[in-house]
């Protein structure tokens, strides 16, 4: 028996709705043929949208989205994206299967689309293979509504009013894929191309997020802060907003990674210990950050995560099209615990991606679309958006697992109220096997009504286009309301989320 204790009236942060983000990239199939496919297609559209897949996003709530990459931006020149699509330049997609990208999709179909979800927007900019001139073009082009070269390039291009730009990352994977820079170089960089990122409307400024570390590369984050803060005023914060990280779940080596849909209890452990391991991420460079930023101003962005593992036998291996089953829904219940309880540092995370690529909420086929387990769990907790943290933590857990080093707890949680005062609560078994008898106790809630949403099924369940629905959230109703709270059977495998009034 586990008991869960919860102490709604401590209040330990906001949980920004940017937690739920996701990323898409000019990547196999996700940009084209997952959420665009062009105004003259037989697949229901809206301005090239499909409606399907937009329908479902807006469900789901996505909050933020960011575009075009990934290794993608530091190769991306934005004018090639703009003006007639007959005359916009052709060129081949380097990092991702040497495709022809006909730069179809470009800045106008980007805010189109967030503008049919109803989502912030995030832009990568490109600092790889970019100049200073051509970022800060892109961003007079977006946002500046007066009179200027660019403005006036948009309104000839069919747009009149300036676009609202939430978040602006300056390069993306700068270690890497984003030019190899040593930290120094790039937050030099960073300094500069920042500077030209203007902020055209004093009453909405680009959140402006710096190129943070590769998973546990302590040495970037303290070198970049150190660079960005050398004769800063205190008050400039580094010149950022945010400084993002990333990391993905692999359960193998790079070159063997494993398959998305046949592995057995020691690689589920072994990928969900790996998955828990966002949290330790998150208090080693919140250590670094808290020594320039102690106030906690700087947004730790975890703008790349997820699990990444070998590509569907038969598929272009450039694309990263992945299955989707309950080992990811776990990944996704467990790591948005984690972000919930940090979003004192965390202040947006953006899972990778949206559809057909890596751990993606959805998988298309020619015109049909399925939910995978993934959006499932985004669905359920999207009540965490915009709400309170409140303090919780279980008392008897246990350490479960195969081999020493990837143990895991076999139960994890995180519980807000939002502004109408229900409380949401999170909770994920993590055991294969073992159903856990929990006890949910609250300080002072009496609970009033109390409904359930449960993702469960065997471990190595998902969905195809043959059984789209084999995993599903359905309704959870055995639970006994107590005068102090909750107690119910949580099966093996599975996800569940309470709202109590
Ligand atoms: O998400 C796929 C790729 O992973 C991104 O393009 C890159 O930033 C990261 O290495």
């Amino acid at each position: 028996m586990a008991k869960l204790f919860i102490n709604e009236k401590n209040k330990k942060g906001h949980i920004n709705a940017e937690l739920y983000g996701n990323f898409s990239e000019h990547l196999g199939r996700c940009i084209y043929e997952g959420l665009y496919v062009g105004e003259n297609s037989d697949i229901p559209n809206t301005n090239g949208m499909r409606n399907d897949v937009v329908a479902a996003l807006k469900e789901m709530k996505l909050p933020v989205l960011r575009w075009p990459g990934g290794c993608f931006a530091d190769e991306y020149h934005w004018k090639d994206g703009i003006g007639p699509k007959e005359t916009r330049k052709k060129m081949v997609n380097t990092n991702w299967g040497g495709v022809t990208e006909d730069n179809s999709f470009g800045t106008h179909e980007f805010f189109e689309l967030c503008e049919q979800i109803g989502c912030k927007t995030y832009i990568n900019g490109n600092v790889g293979s970019g100049t200073v001139q051509e970022m800060s073009e892109w961003i007079e082009y977006m946002t500046f509504d007066g009179v200027s070269p660019m403005a006036e390039l948009r309104k000839k291009n069919g747009h009149e009013k300036a676009w609202k730009v939430d978040y602006f990352g300056v390069g993306n994977e700068n270690w890497g894929c984003g030019g190899n820079m040593s930290p120094e170089y790039y937050a030099n960089l960073y300094r500069r191309y920042q500077t030209f990122v203007r902020n055209y409307n004093a009453e909405s400024p680009i959140f402006k997020i710096c190129c943070g570390a590769n998973g546990g590369d302590t040495y970037w984050t303290e070198k970049v802060l150190k660079t960005c803060h050398e004769n800063v005023p205190a008050e400039a914060h580094g010149l950022m907003n945010g400084l993002s990280l990333h990391y993905y779940t692999v359960p193998n080596e790079w070159s063997a990674k494993g398959s998305s849909t046949d592995f057995d209890e020691k690689e589920w452990y072994k990928t969900l210990s790996k998955a828990a391991y966002m949290d330790e991420l998150i208090r080693k460079h919140g250590a670094i950050m808290d020594q320039y930023d102690p106030e906690k101003k700087i947004g730790l962005i975890v703008d790349e995560w997820g699990t990444w593992f070998d590509c569907e036998p038969g598929t272009n291996p450039g694309f990263l099209y992945q299955q989707n089953t309950m080992r990811d829904a776990l990944v996704a219940g467990v790591t948005l615990n984690i972000f919930n309880k940090h979003c004192d540092r965390v202040k947006m995370a953006n899972i990778a991606q949206l559809v057909n690529v890596l751990q993606a909420v959805i998988l298309t086929d020619g015109p049909k679309m399925l939910l995978t387990p993934t959006y499932h769990i985004f669905h359920m907790y999207k009540y965490h958006q915009d709400a309170e943290l409140i303090e919780s933590f279980i008392e008897g857990t246990k350490t479960i697992g195969e081999e020493k080093e990837f143990m895991v707890p076999n139960i994890q949680e995180s519980a807000s109220v939002d502004k109408d005062g229900v409380i949401t609560i999170t909770i994920n078994n993590l055991s294969t096997k073992d159903s856990e008898d929990i006890e949910i106790a609250f300080a002072e809630r009496r609970p009033g009504e109390v409904t359930s949403a449960i993702v469960t099924n065997d471990m190595k369940a998902y969905n195809s286009f043959e059984n789209p629905d084999n995993v599903k959230e359905t309704e959870f109703k055995d639970f006994t309301v107590t005068d102090k709270g909750i107690s119910f059977k949580l099966p093996a495998c599975s996800v569940i989320q309470f709202r109590v009034r």
